[in-house]
């Protein structure tokens, strides 16, 4: 840890002041050198005052996803050990590519206040403004075959949303494969990127938008603020979501995905309901009744016969009986 962020440390454990000349002393720094450090915290947003003959206090950090601040009290193993943070990048996800391809370890994360390029699944533009959350967690799931990869994508998005119920308290639904909804609307989305070579897979890269704070958004999707009209607190959702996440993987690599999918099964809102679902080319129709044991969605034709979906895009969806019949 740098010089700064022992500082900061100090200053966040104590709810008052903190001596200057104890703080100097303890970091065997000048009283000149300990304010230049000070005077960095506070150009990086930190709001510290200093009041003479008491010392220093925090009185506020800055709304920002800074890797120290997430690191802070963090209750991860892998996850989020390295942070990578960017005030605005192209696509977090191409940065943890590089560092899947460069070695990186598991549990890398690349981190962005906005992106230029944000993406989603089917060639989709994501809309990456600041106040949301961007970030792209490079995973090596040695124990999965490329067979059950989309598993993975299941796992993560369950992760997001006891983690966004964790931090927030607001109760999020599953859509199959990867959205993340409240109340119809979507709120976050999950984008896996797999490197692999004939069945083994090398490294996936796990993207995660949350809007957050964000304002702006088609009228299908929502945010966090928008559904609260409270703004968040991105740090604690980040360090809840990757908690989570790594609760989940560690769960499936013991003891296998039969509990995540059955947990993720029941946050899922689609069920018994009549879609429409694109895959590559064609299109199906037909009653969503569940996901089978590699995570496939499980649609009854008209026919009465069940076909399994490996992947594909939900485009049409008919209303749940319970929000017909509030309409009335
Ligand atoms: C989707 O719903 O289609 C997936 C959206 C995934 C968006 C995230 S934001 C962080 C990461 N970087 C990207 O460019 N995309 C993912």
């Amino acid at each position: 840890m740098n010089i700064d962020s022992s500082i900061l440390e100090e200053l966040k454990k104590s709810d008052s002041h903190v001596s200057g000349e104890w703080l100097a002393q303890k970091f065997n720094i000048t009283r000149q050198g300990l304010w230049k450090h000070i005077d960095k915290l506070i150009r990086r947003g930190y709001e510290i005052i200093a009041v003479p003959h008491l010392g220093y206090k925090l009185v506020s950090v800055p709304d920002k996803l800074y890797p120290r601040e997430i690191q802070y009290k963090l209750n991860t193993k892998v996850i989020g050990k390295e942070i990578h943070y960017y005030e605005i990048i192209g696509s977090t996800q191409d940065c943890a590519w590089q560092l899947g391809l460069a070695n990186s370890d598991e549990g890398a994360l690349v981190v962005s206040e906005a992106q230029t390029k944000g993406r989603g699944r089917m060639q989709r533009a994501w809309i990456s403004s600041k106040g949301g959350i961007y970030m792209s967690l490079l995973l090596r799931p040695q124990f999965l075959h490329l067979y059950d990869a989309s598993k993975i994508t299941l796992l993560i998005s369950l992760g997001c949303v006891y983690g966004i119920k964790k931090a927030t308290g607001i109760d999020c639904q599953l859509k199959w494969p990867n959205d993340i909804f409240i109340e119809e609307k979507k709120v976050a989305g999950i984008l896996c990127e797999i490197n692999a070579e004939t069945d083994k897979i090398n490294f996936i890269v796990a993207g995660i938008g949350v809007n957050v704070n964000t304002r702006d958004l088609p009228k299908e999707a929502t945010s966090l603020f928008l559904h609260t009209a409270n703004k968040h607190n991105r740090v604690a959702i980040v360090k809840a979501i990757i908690e989570e996440i790594e609760n989940c993987y560690k769960k499936a690599k013991k003891e296998g995905f039969d509990e995540i999918l059955k947990e993720w099964s029941q946050l899922c809102f689609i069920w018994k309901r009549q879609i429409k679902v694109r895959i590559s080319n064609r299109q199906v129709t037909g009653e969503a009744i569940g996901i089978d044991e590699s995570g496939f969605l499980l649609l009854r034709k008209s026919t009465g016969l069940i076909e399994k979906i490996p992947s594909g895009d939900i485009t049409k969806m008919n209303e749940s009986r319970v929000l017909r019949r509030k309409k009335k």
